[in-house]
Protein backbone atom coordinates (compact mmCIF):
# COMPACT_ATOMS: atom_id res chain seq x y z
CA UNK A 1 0.00 0.00 0.00
CA UNK A 2 1.14 3.51 -1.00
CA UNK A 3 0.28 6.57 1.26
CA UNK A 4 1.11 10.07 -0.01
CA UNK A 5 0.86 12.67 2.45
CA UNK A 6 0.41 16.21 2.02
CA UNK A 7 1.36 18.50 4.83
CA UNK A 8 3.04 21.65 4.95
CA UNK A 9 5.06 20.25 7.92
CA UNK A 10 6.52 16.96 6.75
CA UNK A 11 9.12 17.23 9.86
CA UNK A 12 6.15 16.38 12.35
CA UNK A 13 5.70 13.12 10.07
CA UNK A 14 9.21 11.99 10.22
CA UNK A 15 9.04 10.19 13.78
CA UNK A 16 5.54 8.83 13.57
CA UNK A 17 6.56 6.02 10.80
CA UNK A 18 10.00 5.70 11.28
CA UNK A 19 9.65 3.26 14.65
CA UNK A 20 8.02 0.01 15.51
CA UNK A 21 5.51 -1.94 13.54
CA UNK A 22 5.61 1.23 11.01
CA UNK A 23 9.02 0.85 10.32
CA UNK A 24 8.65 -2.74 9.87
CA UNK A 25 5.89 -2.49 7.36
CA UNK A 26 7.66 -0.04 5.60
CA UNK A 27 10.81 -2.09 5.75
CA UNK A 28 9.30 -5.27 4.27
CA UNK A 29 8.44 -2.74 1.33
CA UNK A 30 4.34 -3.82 2.34
CA UNK A 31 3.73 -0.02 3.29
CA UNK A 32 5.34 2.72 1.35
CA UNK A 33 4.48 6.37 3.03
CA UNK A 34 5.69 9.53 0.89
CA UNK A 35 5.76 13.00 2.41
CA UNK A 36 4.98 16.12 -0.29
CA UNK A 37 5.14 19.55 0.94
CA UNK A 38 2.63 21.95 -1.07
CA UNK A 39 5.35 24.81 -0.92
CA UNK A 40 7.66 23.32 -3.01
CA UNK A 41 4.99 23.43 -5.74
CA UNK A 42 3.13 26.60 -5.28
CA UNK A 43 3.36 29.41 -7.96
CA UNK A 44 2.95 31.79 -5.52
CA UNK A 45 6.06 34.07 -4.75
CA UNK A 46 7.67 33.15 -1.40
CA UNK A 47 6.52 30.21 -1.10
CA UNK A 48 3.52 31.47 -0.35
CA UNK A 49 0.49 28.48 0.47
CA UNK A 50 -2.00 30.33 2.29
CA UNK A 51 -4.28 33.38 2.63
CA UNK A 52 -6.77 35.42 4.24
CA UNK A 53 -10.04 34.18 3.79
CA UNK A 54 -13.09 36.11 1.35
CA UNK A 55 -15.17 37.67 3.51
CA UNK A 56 -13.51 38.33 6.54
CA UNK A 57 -12.85 36.57 9.57
CA UNK A 58 -9.91 35.51 11.67
CA UNK A 59 -7.19 32.52 10.52
CA UNK A 60 -5.82 31.79 7.17
CA UNK A 61 -6.67 29.39 4.62
CA UNK A 62 -4.89 27.16 2.61
CA UNK A 63 -4.81 27.70 -1.47
CA UNK A 64 -6.52 25.73 -4.12
CA UNK A 65 -3.54 26.06 -6.32
CA UNK A 66 -0.78 24.62 -4.50
CA UNK A 67 -2.81 21.57 -3.28
CA UNK A 68 -4.22 21.09 -7.11
CA UNK A 69 -1.06 21.04 -8.77
CA UNK A 70 0.35 18.71 -5.89
CA UNK A 71 -2.86 16.15 -6.10
CA UNK A 72 -3.04 16.42 -10.07
CA UNK A 73 0.82 15.86 -9.66
CA UNK A 74 0.55 12.93 -7.91
CA UNK A 75 -2.32 11.38 -9.82
CA UNK A 76 -0.59 11.58 -13.16
CA UNK A 77 2.03 9.10 -11.86
CA UNK A 78 -0.75 6.44 -11.00
CA UNK A 79 -4.22 6.00 -9.87
CA UNK A 80 -5.24 6.74 -6.03
CA UNK A 81 -8.26 5.11 -4.64
CA UNK A 82 -9.31 7.97 -2.27
CA UNK A 83 -7.97 11.69 -1.60
CA UNK A 84 -8.70 11.54 2.15
CA UNK A 85 -9.12 15.21 4.16
CA UNK A 86 -8.06 15.51 7.92
CA UNK A 87 -10.88 17.32 9.19
CA UNK A 88 -12.59 17.65 12.41
CA UNK A 89 -16.27 17.97 10.20
CA UNK A 90 -15.41 14.67 8.53
CA UNK A 91 -16.64 11.57 9.19
CA UNK A 92 -15.72 9.29 12.51
CA UNK A 93 -12.79 7.16 12.32
CA UNK A 94 -13.00 3.62 13.62
CA UNK A 95 -11.71 0.22 13.36
CA UNK A 96 -13.89 -0.79 10.64
CA UNK A 97 -12.90 2.05 8.20
CA UNK A 98 -9.36 1.52 8.87
CA UNK A 99 -10.14 -1.96 7.65
CA UNK A 100 -12.16 -0.72 4.42
CA UNK A 101 -8.95 1.38 4.09
CA UNK A 102 -6.12 -1.31 4.49
CA UNK A 103 -7.54 -2.75 1.65
CA UNK A 104 -6.58 0.00 -1.07
CA UNK A 105 -3.51 0.03 -3.12
CA UNK A 106 -3.19 4.17 -3.09
CA UNK A 107 -4.65 7.06 -1.01
CA UNK A 108 -3.50 10.66 -0.66
CA UNK A 109 -4.17 11.99 2.57
CA UNK A 110 -4.33 15.77 2.71
CA UNK A 111 -3.63 17.46 6.19
CA UNK A 112 -5.35 20.86 7.06
CA UNK A 113 -3.52 24.04 8.62
CA UNK A 114 -5.05 27.51 9.53
CA UNK A 115 -8.18 28.02 9.17
CA UNK A 116 -8.66 24.65 7.07
CA UNK A 117 -8.41 24.25 3.06
CA UNK A 118 -10.44 26.18 0.30
CA UNK A 119 -13.36 24.26 -0.06
CA UNK A 120 -13.25 24.10 -3.89
CA UNK A 121 -10.36 21.59 -2.92
CA UNK A 122 -12.92 19.71 -0.87
CA UNK A 123 -15.94 19.68 -3.85
CA UNK A 124 -13.08 18.24 -6.49
CA UNK A 125 -10.44 16.46 -5.34
CA UNK A 126 -11.72 14.94 -2.00
CA UNK A 127 -13.17 11.78 -1.98
CA UNK A 128 -13.98 11.25 2.06
CA UNK A 129 -12.93 13.26 5.04
CA UNK A 130 -12.13 11.93 8.46
CA UNK A 131 -11.99 12.92 11.59
CA UNK A 132 -10.20 11.49 14.26
CA UNK A 133 -12.74 12.78 17.24
CA UNK A 134 -15.02 15.45 18.36
CA UNK A 135 -11.85 17.77 19.45
CA UNK A 136 -10.09 20.08 17.07
CA UNK A 137 -5.91 19.79 16.41
CA UNK A 138 -4.21 22.31 15.51
CA UNK A 139 -3.25 20.40 11.92
CA UNK A 140 -4.17 17.17 10.50
CA UNK A 141 -0.60 15.76 10.93
CA UNK A 142 -1.16 13.67 14.18
CA UNK A 143 -4.84 12.65 13.36
CA UNK A 144 -3.19 11.67 9.54
CA UNK A 145 -0.55 9.58 11.70
CA UNK A 146 -3.04 7.70 14.16
CA UNK A 147 -4.96 6.84 10.48
CA UNK A 148 -1.78 5.40 8.69
CA UNK A 149 -1.02 3.24 12.15
CA UNK A 150 -4.45 1.81 12.48
CA UNK A 151 -4.44 1.34 8.42
CA UNK A 152 -0.72 0.19 8.40
CA UNK A 153 -0.83 -2.63 10.99
CA UNK A 154 -4.26 -3.89 9.18
CA UNK A 155 -2.21 -4.87 5.71
CA UNK A 156 -1.70 -8.68 5.98
CA UNK A 157 2.38 -9.96 7.02
CA UNK A 158 2.96 -6.47 8.68
CA UNK A 159 2.08 -7.96 12.24
CA UNK A 160 4.39 -11.05 12.88
CA UNK A 161 1.57 -12.80 14.43
CA UNK A 162 -0.91 -12.63 11.77
CA UNK A 163 -3.78 -13.77 14.52
CA UNK A 164 -2.64 -11.21 16.83
CA UNK A 165 -4.97 -8.23 15.18
CA UNK A 166 -7.66 -10.59 14.58
CA UNK A 167 -7.64 -10.26 18.97
CA UNK A 168 -7.28 -6.32 18.91
CA UNK A 169 -10.24 -4.17 20.65
CA UNK A 170 -12.97 -3.47 18.15
CA UNK A 171 -11.81 -6.18 15.52
CA UNK A 172 -14.71 -7.97 16.45
CA UNK A 173 -17.28 -5.42 17.79
CA UNK A 174 -15.97 -5.87 20.98
CA UNK A 175 -13.42 -4.66 23.47
CA UNK A 176 -10.36 -6.74 24.47
CA UNK A 177 -9.94 -9.49 27.28
CA UNK A 178 -7.72 -8.21 29.96
CA UNK A 179 -4.19 -9.74 29.47
CA UNK A 180 -1.23 -10.85 32.47
CA UNK A 181 2.48 -11.94 31.87
CA UNK A 182 4.23 -13.18 34.63
CA UNK A 183 4.80 -13.23 37.38
CA UNK A 184 1.71 -15.23 38.02
CA UNK A 185 1.15 -13.87 41.54
CA UNK A 186 2.50 -10.06 41.97
CA UNK A 187 2.26 -8.61 45.17
CA UNK A 188 -0.41 -10.73 46.10
CA UNK A 189 -2.37 -10.39 43.16
CA UNK A 190 -2.71 -13.55 41.21
CA UNK A 191 -3.39 -14.14 37.94
CA UNK A 192 -7.37 -15.74 37.00
CA UNK A 193 -6.48 -19.12 37.58
CA UNK A 194 -8.34 -20.22 34.12
CA UNK A 195 -5.55 -18.72 32.24
CA UNK A 196 -3.02 -21.36 34.10
CA UNK A 197 -5.25 -24.48 33.30
CA UNK A 198 -3.67 -25.07 30.07
CA UNK A 199 -7.23 -25.64 27.70
CA UNK A 200 -7.49 -23.71 25.07
CA UNK A 201 -10.81 -23.93 24.76
CA UNK A 202 -11.40 -22.74 28.35
CA UNK A 203 -9.18 -20.06 28.08
CA UNK A 204 -10.90 -18.69 24.82
CA UNK A 205 -14.01 -18.93 26.40
CA UNK A 206 -13.08 -16.85 29.08
CA UNK A 207 -11.42 -14.34 27.09
CA UNK A 208 -14.75 -14.20 25.08
CA UNK A 209 -16.88 -13.46 28.39
CA UNK A 210 -14.48 -11.17 29.51
CA UNK A 211 -14.51 -9.20 26.28
CA UNK A 212 -18.14 -9.36 26.56
CA UNK A 213 -18.57 -8.17 30.23
CA UNK A 214 -15.99 -5.32 29.49
CA UNK A 215 -17.76 -4.32 26.34
CA UNK A 216 -21.29 -4.15 28.35
CA UNK A 217 -19.58 -2.26 31.20
CA UNK A 218 -17.97 0.99 29.31
CA UNK A 219 -18.98 0.30 25.55
CA UNK A 220 -22.65 -0.94 25.72
CA UNK A 221 -23.44 0.81 22.14
CA UNK A 222 -21.10 -1.34 21.10
CA UNK A 223 -23.24 -4.63 21.83
CA UNK A 224 -26.44 -2.51 20.21
CA UNK A 225 -24.64 -1.97 16.77
CA UNK A 226 -24.72 -4.60 13.67
N1 LIG B 1 -7.69 18.31 12.07
C1 LIG B 1 -7.92 19.04 13.17
N2 LIG B 1 -8.65 18.35 14.06
C2 LIG B 1 -8.88 17.12 13.51
C3 LIG B 1 -9.58 15.96 13.93
N3 LIG B 1 -10.20 15.92 15.12
N4 LIG B 1 -9.60 14.91 13.11
C4 LIG B 1 -9.00 14.96 11.90
N5 LIG B 1 -8.33 16.03 11.45
C5 LIG B 1 -8.26 17.10 12.24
Amino acid sequence: MRIDIITVLPELLESPFNHSIMKRAQTKGLLNVHLHNPRDYTPYKQGQVDDYQFGGGAGMVMMAEPLAILIEKLQGERKYDEVIFMTPDGSLFDQKAANTLSMRENIIIICGHYKGIDERIRQHFVTMEISIGDYVLSGGELAAAVVVDAVGRLIPGVLNDETSALFDSFQDGLLAPPVYTRPADFRGWPVPEILLCGDPKKIDNWRHEESLKRTAERRPGLLKED
